[in-house]
């Protein structure tokens, strides 16, 4: 494994036995792609590979004799013969906006640098990977362009960014700097995106990929509900299981595009990054400006394949902190439990229950501090309510540990309502746009985070009561897009800047509290599931995966979701019925059937159940605790996709892979169906595996490739006190025998 230059066809390949990534330096100075997918042999020259005959009607590069606009090429420019969209775009003080960045130096190196102010995924020593560094000069602006290539040793990944410095003596702007650029040679492929709105996140859509612009973004301040910065394109035949798979991911949370464009030679442009909509850097000499991280996975192993390789990644080398490794704790919120509607006496009864049935953390949402009694008045004032709560945070964090749970809060620390002591006392303090109103969403406005004395006031007030108090467990909330963006302490030509230094200001805000506060474990949230994002993993390892709890719409979300990102990392919870979305009655069984996949925990005030459901409840705890390392740690596989069948499944194996749950789903029950039967994965094909309700072995063999036996009474399978419901689903426990 390894990156090599080849001096004589000035040529790189980064590979390990898994992908190749090929880059060569052209004749022209800039930098020409040459191949990206499984790993092939290294040779002096794959110069061969680049299309350079001169087409009819092309547009020549003086001096080279070839048209950019037929070579595949790495960060490209606009404008000197190359007519598709760019990676890059600098604005010069004459109007110009032309580049020509030529090679001028590189470096390899053991290991990979951090990205300062930026998550990112890690190297823990030098042995893990390598990176390469390559050096391009604009010889007119003397701007320099330095693109970073880090390959991760054992995994079809490379991580890339980019990353400008001026030392010209003079600014420009940039109004495009994308993470990563990459043309593919043909466009063979099926365009995958994980899109939706508030409470149906990241739903699977495919199309074909065809000539022309195909695109996902956001202009929202955040990576959003609606789409997400993580695309795959699939070759056609490829399934869950077989085939060829491309994963291009973005380690950031604000506004994002993510594009392919295919051109009418059929090469594929795919590129990821800020969204240039909207956004200007102003690069004054002597500053730089570095991009954020774009992740590029390739799998022959499919779906499953690419997932995989992503979920290892960012459990293991982009989620930091003691929490990274550790089982999460079986949490209660008492959100849908109370809404605003609580005090101190309410939440320990509803702690004192969830205790008694194995819970282990009790959280409190919304509506402790300031005046908060509705989503109306509050934000941005971090004590405690005191009427609500005599002690404080403080006080109840005690009181929730001295009944032996740990203690956990919300947060929403970007916000701020109107009606505030915050907002009274620095109403320049919001985002705001001089002379326009104020558009506001949820009753609140978004705090300017470019602003560093913004970020230090509201973490004082939050880190002097976590400081205090016994917190083990932050949520932090985030609940409105961003409108009328535009900072008061920033001159006009920076305002494009602003959305990109609010979330660097989050960033911040998060660095400080988990340096601070190691112990606490951090999920994230945007109203539900809208920053599930790669730039979110660094700092939180888990995240509310959607507001959404009725388990037949979360098997959607939580599959969704699995493309892109680990088991581990989505809060999963199981709620009341009828659900409080949907007004859907699904069985508690499947309720917690499905939130098993994930951070589980309850939404629900446990006091309200039956005794049997209470038992339901206790048994739901145990099983996790018992399970949870091989779920939330194991290798994670898509069965059967809900987006396709009235079935679907999901199963997690232990790494030895002798241990393995099966959740198995279906969404409307049927009359007097077909025998069936589920095909497993990742099983040791010679070892025998009891089942255990059935009380029964089966080869591993036997149940990858004849599969294990899921009918149910509904093909007449009935036995006494068994029959399926619609929403029923149920649990399979292998273990090797
Ligand atoms: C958002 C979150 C919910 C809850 C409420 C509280 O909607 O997604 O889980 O915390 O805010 O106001």
């Amino acid at each position: 494994m390894g990156i090599v230059f080849h001096e004589s066809s000035r040529e790189f390949h980064l590979y390990n036995h898994k992908v190749s990534y090929i880059i060569k330096i052209m004749e022209n100075g800039q930098l020409g792609q040459l191949y990206f997918g499984k790993r092939i042999h290294d040779r002096e020259s794959f110069g061969h590979l680049l299309e350079l005959a001169a087409r009819p009607m092309a547009a020549l590069q003086q001096d080279f004799g070839f048209s950019l606009e037929h070579v595949r090429q790495e960060y490209p420019s606009y404008g000197t013969t190359d007519f598709r969209l760019p990676a890059l775009e600098i604005l010069q003080d004459n109007g110009s906006r032309l580049t020509n960045f030529t090679y001028e130096s590189y470096r390899i190196f053991g290991g990979k640098p951090v990205l300062c102010g930026l998550p990112a995924t890690y190297m823990e020593d030098e042995k893990e990977g390598d990176t390469l560094e390559i050096t391009l000069r604009d010889k007119l602006l003397n701007i320099k362009l330095i693109l970073l290539y880090s390959i991760f040793e054992g995994e079809g990944a490379v991580a890339r960014s980019a990353r400008f410095e001026n030392p010209s003596g003079k600014a420009v702007w940039i109004t495009r700097a994308m993470s990563m650029s990459v043309d593919l040679p043909d466009c063979d492929y099926d365009w995958i995106q994980f899109s939706g709105a508030w409470s149906r996140e990241r739903h699977v859509k495919v199309r074909r990929l065809e000539q022309g612009i195909q695109a996902v973004s956001s202009t929202r301040g955040h990576s959003s509900h609606n789409h997400n910065p993580f695309i795959v394109l699939k070759r056609p035949t490829a399934d869950e299981f077989q085939g060829e798979v491309l994963g291009f991911s973005l380690v950031y949370s604000g506004n994002f595009l993510a594009q392919a464009e295919v051109d009418t030679y059929n090469v594929t442009r795919v590129m990821l990054g800020i969204n240039p909509f909207s956004f200007t850097w102003k690069l004054e000499s002597g500053q730089s400006f570095q991009t954020p991280e774009a992740v590029m996975v390739y799998s022959d192993q499919g779906l499953n394949g690419m997932s995989q390789t992503l979920h290892r990644l960012y459990r293991t080398r982009l989620a930091r902190g003691v929490w990274r490794d550790k089982v999460r704790p079986v949490l209660l919120n008492n959100w849908e439990a109370t809404y605003f509607d609580f005090n101190e006496e309410k939440l320990v009864d509803i702690a004192k229950a969830a205790k008694e049935d194995g819970v282990e953390l009790f959280v409190l949402d919304d509506g402790w501090f300031g005046a908060r009694s509705s989503d109306s008045s509050g934000l941005g004032d971090w004590y405690a309510n005191t009427e609500r709560l005599p002690g404080g945070i403080k006080g109840l964090s005690e009181k929730i540990e001295a009944l032996g749970m740990k203690f956990g809060l919300w947060v929403e620390l970007e916000m701020v309502n109107p009606d505030s002591d915050l907002y009274r006392a620095h109403p320049d303090w919001a985002l705001q746009t001089p002379g326009r109103t104020s558009s506001q969403g949820r009753n609140q406005l978004v705090l300017d985070f470019s602003r560093k004395e913004v970020v230090d006031c509201i973490y004082d007030m939050i880190a002097g009561i976590l400081s205090e108090s016994k917190v083990s467990y932050i949520k932090w909330d985030m609940n409105r897009s961003i409108t009328e963006c535009y900072s008061a302490a920033f001159p006009p030509d920076r305002q494009g800047e602003i959305f990109h230094r609010y979330i660097l200001g989050v960033y911040s805000l998060y660095e400080r509290l988990i340096q601070n506060f190691p112990e606490i474990l951090f999920e994230s949230c945007a109203s539900g599931g809208a920053r599930f994002d790669a730039g979110m993993l660094f700092y939180a390892p888990q995240c509310w995966t959607s507001d959404d709890s009725d388990a037949a719409e979360r098997i959607k979300i939580q599959y969704g979701t699995s493309f892109g990102y680990p088991v581990v990392s989505m809060g999963a919870h199981v709620s009341a019925v009828p659900n409080h979305q949907l007004f859907r009655f699904t069985p508690l069984e499947t309720r917690g059937n499905v939130a098993y996949f994930g951070a589980f925990g309850y939404e629900l005030d446990l006091q309200k159940l039956s005794e049997d459901e209470r038992k339901i409840v206790r048994d739901q705890i145990a099983f996790m605790k018992q399970y949870r390392e091989v779920i939330q740690f194991g290798t994670f596989y898509r069965l059967q996709s809900p987006f396709e069948n009235n079935i679907a499944a999901w199963m997690s194996v232990s790494e030895d892979k002798k241990t393995a749950v099966v959740g198995y789903y279906k969404i409307l029950n049927d009359v007097n169906c077909e025998f069936r039967r589920m095909k497993l994965k990742g099983l040791l094909p010679d070892v025998r595996y009891l089942v255990d309700d059935k009380k029964e072995w089966f080869y591993g063999d036997e149940l990858m490739h004849a599969g294990l036996v899921t009918s149910d009474p509904s093909s007449g399978q009935a036995y006494p006190g068994n029959h399926c419901t619609d929403f029923w689903s149920k649990i399979y426990v292998l273990k090797a025998q």
